[in-house]
């Protein structure tokens, strides 16, 4: 029966991790999935999510199933925490949102939402690159995906032209994703004035701006400041689409933590918006996981914890700044590594794009047993004291051939 199924290819960040494991020299290191590691290499559980966890036992909770759109308690705080207590479209209960099955799951209901009922386009534009599950998921979704520049190689920095010049010549009406903060795989953002302007051009080409979320915290370690984009975006009159994950800033990852939420014109709007998503929702996974969303709710609910999930995360965020730091040292100073490093220590977020090529990632993974993504991205919160320098070395030899 199965006689002409093709053999696919391995999830070029997944898989990444399977190849990974095969991997039985002791030095090997992964660095490709995002995913926080502790400075001992180890995944890392938020103190405030075993405090979470604690108070959400001590309660007694049952295992019911949740609402189609899942927890009302966490959604409600996950949409505070992304828009802020000013937002006007919180503020008048014009904000439709769910659960998701993380960011993942959240973006794959806003690709469905938009096919289905945005009246004004099929299409969605997404930057060069992107995280590449952006486009089977929308694709999959029933949308056409085009792309806009982002990333200018030459100068290892953001393509402002470009990336204008593209969205200025979009169809009117078209969907745009737009990755909140901390850019994945680039590492790069654009400035608040640059935002600023791409707010002009996408009011003035009508197009519809989808927020992908993933980072919240991670760019600046500042959870609000990473709002801004999609804050000033609202405040401008747009409406929006967003997808959030609390995957990283929580390290909540295998527990499937996330939001979708679009902003309507008032309340009534909302529940129309509202029963489309259960529509699409019930027949794809009926309805999401509860512990997640119960202890994410924990800590966005209550101020003690909040305000230490807070320091966990500019805490995570100040390791990886600290390893960027130590591998622009050791391959500048210590190695003199032919090229400019500069890049590793601007970039922000979990990932540095490090400019490296598919045959010299290949060599790093055959050779010095470390993974990383084709296109050079390195997830830096996989580097730690323990290992920087081995994976500065191989660098260093690979570069030089
Ligand atoms: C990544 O880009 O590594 C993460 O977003 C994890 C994933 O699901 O790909």
């Amino acid at each position: 029966t199965w006689g002409a199924v093709p053999q696919g290819p391995p999830d070029p960040i997944l898989g990444i991790t399977e190849a990974f494991k095969a991997d039985k020299d002791p030095r090997k290191i992964n660095l490709g999935v995002g995913a926080y590691r502790d400075e001992h290499g180890k995944p890392y559980v938020l103190q405030t999510v075993k405090k979470a966890e604690e108070a959400v036992a001590s309660q007694g909770v049952d295992k019911e199933y949740l609402p189609i759109t899942g927890l009302a308690e966490f959604t409600a705080r996950a949409a505070l925490l992304a828009y802020g207590a000013e937002s006007e479209p919180l503020t008048k209960g014009a904000v439709a949102i769910t659960q998701s099955i993380s960011g993942t799951g959240a973006l794959r209901i806003g690709g469905e939402f938009l096919a289905r009922h945005y009246p004004h386009s099929k299409v969605i534009y997404v930057p060069t690159p992107t995280w590449g599950n952006h486009i089977p998921l929308f694709r999959d979704s029933g949308l056409e995906v085009r792309h806009y520049r982002y990333f200018d190689k030459q100068n290892v920095a953001l393509d402002f032209e470009g990336l204008k010049s593209d969205l200025l010549s979009a169809p009117e009406g078209a969907i745009v994703l737009l990755h909140a903060c901390a850019h994945n795989p680039t590492g790069i953002d654009p400035t608040p004035e640059q935002w600023e302007a791409l707010s002009h051009i996408v009011k003035e080409k009508k197009l519809f701006p989808f927020f992908d979320m993933a980072y919240q915290g991670f760019a600046s370690g500042d959870i609000a400041r990473d709002a801004f984009a999609l804050r000033h975006f609202v405040a401008q009159g747009h409406q929006v689409a967003l997808a959030q994950s609390f995957a990283k800033n929580m390290g909540l990852y295998g527990e499937r933590t996330g939001a979708f939420s679009v902003t309507t014109a008032d309340p009534e709007e909302k529940a129309r918006v509202d029963s489309q998503l259960k529509i699409i929702i019930r027949p794809m996974y009926s309805n999401p996981p509860s512990h997640g969303a119960r202890i994410a709710s924990a800590i966005l609910g209550d101020q003690a914890l909040y305000t230490q999930w807070e320091s966990e995360v500019k805490g995570m965020a100040d390791r990886i700044i600290s390893m960027r730091e130590k591998i622009y040292n050791i391959l500048t100073h210590d190695l003199k590594t032919p090229g400019e490093w500069g890049h590793i220590k601007t970039q922000i977020g979990m990932f540095s794009y490090t400019g490296l090529n598919p045959e010299q990632t290949q060599a790093l993974a055959q050779k010095a047993h470390v993974y990383m993504t084709k296109d050079g991205r390195i997830s830096m919160a996989g580097l730690n004291a323990g290992n920087v320098e081995y994976f500065a070395a191989s660098v260093d030899a690979v570069v030089r051939g």
